[in-house]
């Protein structure tokens, strides 16, 4: 059984979450890869793959647009067995629009599409999580894991029902798949910039060139956030979304947010999350201490 991990990630959470499941796949006997979508590699080859899993971050309660372009090329299954894994920075149910779209194309072109596996990570857009919440999000995501793998292996698995405000919202909301690249026109470093590059080889568009040491933004954004959060400077300066700016990464390591410092945005929503994840451990622990 071979899994192959096909994914869009900005600034590094979905990656996380597809290493953890692919180690996962690994452990139970199977084998796994992660592919990454970035310009400057060609299609992943999927002629080996038993299980595909499509993953990407939730950007404006869709997929972020080099996913459906990928999907759109993707190439005809006689029925293959196929999964989406995404991540966002709320656990709201509005994020479950996101599926639409991939699902019905991956559908479109004879795969099987088994379920959708949907984590919560750290926001890396409009405002920073605590260490502490990026944290507890990890350990609910490693909470889960195993069995989520388990479920692909066996092909199990289920689609969210997506209701008519969902659908409305998402349907708004793609007004970001032909504005990212306007928005990223507007993208600026300042003088703090150092010319290390490191937004120019992080940016999964190839869409940052070094001109005379310095970055120039081009015209194909998917706005990832991937060279503002990652600059060690903090010199990007993201245009009309520079308010929204979240830079530096986060300590997954760190203590985890207790009940009580869970935050404000959202509270309900996040703890309603982190304990079905952790009840889910406590049940796997207390059949594992019965076995
Ligand atoms: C442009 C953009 C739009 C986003 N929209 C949403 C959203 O609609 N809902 C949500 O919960 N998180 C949203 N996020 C947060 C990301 O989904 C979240 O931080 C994700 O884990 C980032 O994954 P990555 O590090 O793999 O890029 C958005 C992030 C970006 C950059
Ligand atoms: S990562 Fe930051 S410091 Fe490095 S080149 Fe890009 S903008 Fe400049
Ligand atoms: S320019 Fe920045 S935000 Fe736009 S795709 Fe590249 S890394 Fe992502």
């Amino acid at each position: 059984m071979n899994a192959v991990f096909v994914c869009f990630t900005g600034t590094g959470s979905t990656k996380m979450v597809c290493e953890a499941a692919a180690e996962a796949f690994r452990a139970q006997g199977g084998d796994a890869r992660i592919e990454l979508l970035r310009a400057d590699r060609p299609a992943p080859d999927l002629s080996d793959a038993d299980r595909l899993i499509v993953a990407f971050p939730v950007h404006g309660f869709n997929a972020p647009a080099p996913v459906l372009r990928y999907l759109k090329s993707l190439p005809a299954s006689d029925g293959g067995v196929a999964y989406l894994l995404r991540t966002s920075g709320e656990p709201l149910s509005l994020n479950d629009a996101a599926v639409l779209a991939p699902a019905r194309m991956l559908r479109k072109k004879g795969w099987r599409v088994a379920g959708d596996l949907h984590y919560v990570m750290p926001y890396n857009i409009i405002f920073r999580h605590s260490d502490g919440m990026a944290s507890r999000m990890w350990r609910a995501v490693l909470a889960r894991i195993a069995r989520d793998a388990a479920c692909i292996a066996a092909g199990e698995g289920s689609l969210p029902a997506v209701g008519l405000w969902g659908r409305t919202v998402s349907a708004v909301c793609r007004i970001e798949h032909p504005a990212a690249p306007l928005i990223g026109r507007g993208f600026r470093v300042t003088q703090a910039c150092i010319g290390c590059g490191l937004c120019a080889r992080s940016c999964p568009q190839g869409n940052i060139r070094m001109e005379g040491g310095m970055p120039v933004f081009g015209g194909s954004c998917a706005i990832c956030m991937a060279c503002a959060f990652g600059c060690p400077k903090d010199a990007v300066r993201t245009g009309i979304l520079n308010g929204w700016r979240v830079n530096g990464g986060y300590d997954f390591g760190a203590p985890p947010a207790s009940d009580r410092e869970v935050c404000a945005y959202c509270r309900q929503s996040y703890l309603r999350y982190y304990h079905r994840a952790e009840e889910d451990t406590r049940r796997t622990e207390s059949l594992t201490d019965g076995a």
